[in-house]
């Protein structure tokens, strides 16, 4: 494979110098551009479109002929593991996603198998092999998954939730249960990430947007002991380059220091984290990726320029930070405020290098 044209954010990930501070966007391909809800429209639904590789891949390269992204992320869902699991997955419009067969007998948990990436999740890796090719080297491609946690979130759920009923009766009366299934989750993540690898994926992040519902004690016990050993059978290095990986737990501001010791190269912080504390806890051990608001580019493109400049200022001078929002981009955005935040990183960052 051609070597990368831009390396940045593979260098920035593993906290080696870089001329300035990498920037995507979580959600970048998305229904705040017009584009992609047109390639929605054709393909007629969300899941036909992550489905279907060409239209997957014609998406995922949307941002990145608009503005001046550091990296692609595949386009998918973090819910097609379970989908692959047999739980069909399907999306209620405004409410988001549904399953048809949620998890709520032992039995069905007891009955879970790992799936085939290469046979049950062929068009997610098909779609990272054609924007691999079609990328040609210009930037890295990200893939992902859900954390083992978040993905039996909407497993035993069914859907968004707002209490997590379910979720954490199931753990506080059948933990020996909820092990079990995360045990599953674990080996199908690291089947999936691998695949993904494989593929052509060149850095993955691991989702877990629900870790942070949890107690802390109950955060190390069943989401974070889970990441840990996704990242122990994740590859770390393809085709003689290292492959670095990102562990996201939204609302872990007050973990840093557990997080950071999982054995990842980069923590995705949301914007409930004061960055430059974060980099004086860890950033000698793992690299920071995040944290603007992205309710800030709700408000224009003078707010979100103010705000990426307050972001690159919170890190500081040095190495180490990949910028990006505290979350996904809103499907309300201005694309003019992204390019705003993207023009602004590539503006300023080369001073603080
Ligand atoms: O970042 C990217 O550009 C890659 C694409 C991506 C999507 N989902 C596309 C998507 C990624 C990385 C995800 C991850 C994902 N999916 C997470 C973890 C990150 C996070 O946001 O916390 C979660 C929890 C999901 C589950 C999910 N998928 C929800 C809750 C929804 C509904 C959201 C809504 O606003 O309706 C989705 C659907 C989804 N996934 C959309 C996109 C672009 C919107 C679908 C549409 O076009 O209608």
């Amino acid at each position: 494979m051609a070597k990368l044209k831009n390396d940045t954010l593979i260098r920035a990930l593993l906290r080696q110098p870089t001329a300035y501070t990498p920037v995507w966007i979580m959600r970048q391909a998305g229904r705040y551009l017009p584009e992609y809800n047109a390639t929605r429209a054709r393909a007629g639904s969300f899941l036909s479109l992550a489905k279907n590789p060409d239209l997957a891949t014609e998406v995922t390269l949307q941002p990145l002929a608009r503005f001046r992204l550091d990296a692609a992320i595949v386009f998918s869902d973090i819910l097609t593991v379970p989908d692959a699991m047999g739980l069909g997955l399907g999306f209620v419009e405004g409410e988001g996603p549904r399953f048809a067969r949620p998890l709520r007998e032992e039995r069905q948990i007891r009955d879970l198998t790992v799936p085939d990436p290469d046979r049950q999740l062929r068009y997610v890796l098909d779609t990272v092999g054609q924007v691999r090719k079609a990328l040609a080297g210009s930037v890295p491609l990200i893939g992902f998954s859900g954390s083992p946690f978040t993905l039996a979130c909407y497993m035993v759920e069914g859907g968004a939730s707002a209490e997590f009923r379910l979720i954490k009766t199931l753990l506080y009366s059948r933990p020996d249960l909820l092990h079990h299934l995360l045990e599953i989750n674990s080996r199908a993540v690291i089947a999936y990430l691998n695949a993904q690898i494989e593929s052509g994926a060149q850095a993955v992040m691991v989702f877990d947007t629900w870790g942070g519902t949890l107690g802390a004690a109950e955060y190390r016990e069943f989401s974070l002991a889970y990441m840990q050993r996704v990242l122990e059978g994740v590859k770390r290095e393809h085709d003689g380059e290292r492959v670095p990986a990102i562990l996201f737990t939204k609302g872990g501001a007050a973990w840093l220091e557990a997080i950071a010791a999982s054995g990842c190269d980069a923590v995705g912080l949301d914007w409930t984290a004061d960055l430059g504390m974060a980099r004086s806890l860890i950033g000698q051990r793992v690299a920071l990726q995040g944290n603007l608001d992205p309710a800030v580019l709700l408000a224009g493109p003078e707010a979100t320029r103010k705000g990426a400049a307050a972001v690159l200022a919170a890190f500081g001078r040095g190495s180490g930070h990949v910028f990006n929002l505290g979350h996904g981009v809103s499907q309300h955005t201005a694309p003019e405020s992204v390019a705003a935040l993207v023009e602004t990183v590539h503006e300023l960052s080369p001073a603080y290098h």
